[in-house]
């Protein structure tokens, strides 16, 4: 086996999330390189896991690592928001007892020059998936100035988006990653932690692999689904998405639907999936820290569900 290019984040507390899970099925809805796949096999023996990931260059490495455990794992390749669906149309839903997603790219695809994901990349690529129409050539080069400054405000969160949007409009057209942030460099906030192009390639990023689409199509798809005993654990890596997690688990606790306006409920009041077990996001412990600083921005939210439909 060849070294592992990515340490998984928040390993223990992956394991404890799903630890009492006996028997059933897994789902690993971002494989990568088979980190917390590998674990979760190892430490529930009787499970059998489903892992989904878009980049063909995981499968391939996934497909060698986690050979081993045979007929207990079953890869699927895709967008987890669609393969998620067909999963759900082929078992039984009480047999699904944990859903995992370790969202985000994974280190491999951050190092790997050529996939352009970093701001010294030779080119101007960023899709998971390279067989996806859309790539961050396009989206530098011919989205609209209005369509720039609406991507760098919404998903970089960068409060000189006009300016860099219009910077970006008057300079192009740019072949690779590192001309961008060299021409951006000047007109990019100073954090003490990030380089000053980490914003800027954060929101072209997620706007490629539509990052928050496909999150929030997970997330309505395992609502949807209404699992009866499962356990959702979700790992973000920033604000934006930890957001549309911590909003959506509370809506799932809510047991009564009726618009706030109404009078008295009408719904049933028989809605809610189950429970947040993390009432706070779990964050990585000091050690992990020092050892993986990817893990520094990583936060899980769990919720189980708890579902008794007649
Ligand atoms: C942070 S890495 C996961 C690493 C993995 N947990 C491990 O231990 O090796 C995220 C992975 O999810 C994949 N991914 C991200 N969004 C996806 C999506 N919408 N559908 C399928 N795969 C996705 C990426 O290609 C990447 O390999």
């Amino acid at each position: 086996m060849q070294d592992i290019p990515h340490i998984p984040v928040l390993y223990r507390e992956v394991v404890t999330a799903f630890k009492d899970i006996t028997d059933g099925i897994i789902i690993d809805c971002t494989m990568g390189y088979g980190g917390h796949s590998s674990l979760l096999l190892e430490e529930n023996p009787n499970i059998k896991l489903i892992a989904i990931d878009q980049d063909q260059t995981a499968i391939d490495f996934s497909t060698r690592r986690l050979a081993s455990f045979g007929e207990r794992v079953t890869i699927k390749k895709g967008r987890f928001s669609e393969v998620i669906k067909e999963i759900l149309n082929e078992v039984k839903p009480e047999d699904i007892k944990g859903i995992l997603a370790d969202i985000g790219v994974s280190s491999l695809q951050l190092d790997q020059k050529e996939r352009g994901f970093s701001y010294e990349s030779e080119n101007l690529d960023m899709r998971m998936d390279k067989d996806a129409p859309l790539s961050a050539t396009e989206v530098v080069n011919e989205y609209s100035t209005k369509e720039l400054e609406t991507l760098l405000l919404e998903y970089g969160e960068l409060r000189n988006y006009k300016k860099i949007a219009a910077e970006i409009v008057k300079h192009r057209p740019f072949t690779s990653a590192k001309e961008l942030s060299d021409a951006l460099k000047k007109d990019m906030p100073r954090g003490k932690k990030i380089h000053p192009a980490t914003l800027l390639m954060q929101a072209i990023r997620i706007e490629v692999n539509d990052e928050l689409g496909e999150l929030k199509r997970l997330l309505s798809a395992l609502k949807e689904a209404r699992l009866p005993n499962a356990r959702v654990a979700i790992i973000s890596f920033h604000s934006l998405e930890d957001r549309i997690v911590k909003k959506e688990f509370m809506a799932w606790t809510k047991s009564c639907i009726c618009p706030q306006e109404a009078m008295r409920c009408e719904c049933g009041n028989d809605h809610s999936l189950g429970k947040v077990l993390s009432k706070k996001p779990i964050m990585a412990q000091d050690d992990e820290l020092h050892e993986n600083v990817r893990s520094r921005s990583a936060k899980m939210r769990i919720f189980e569900t708890d579902i008794y439909d007649e």
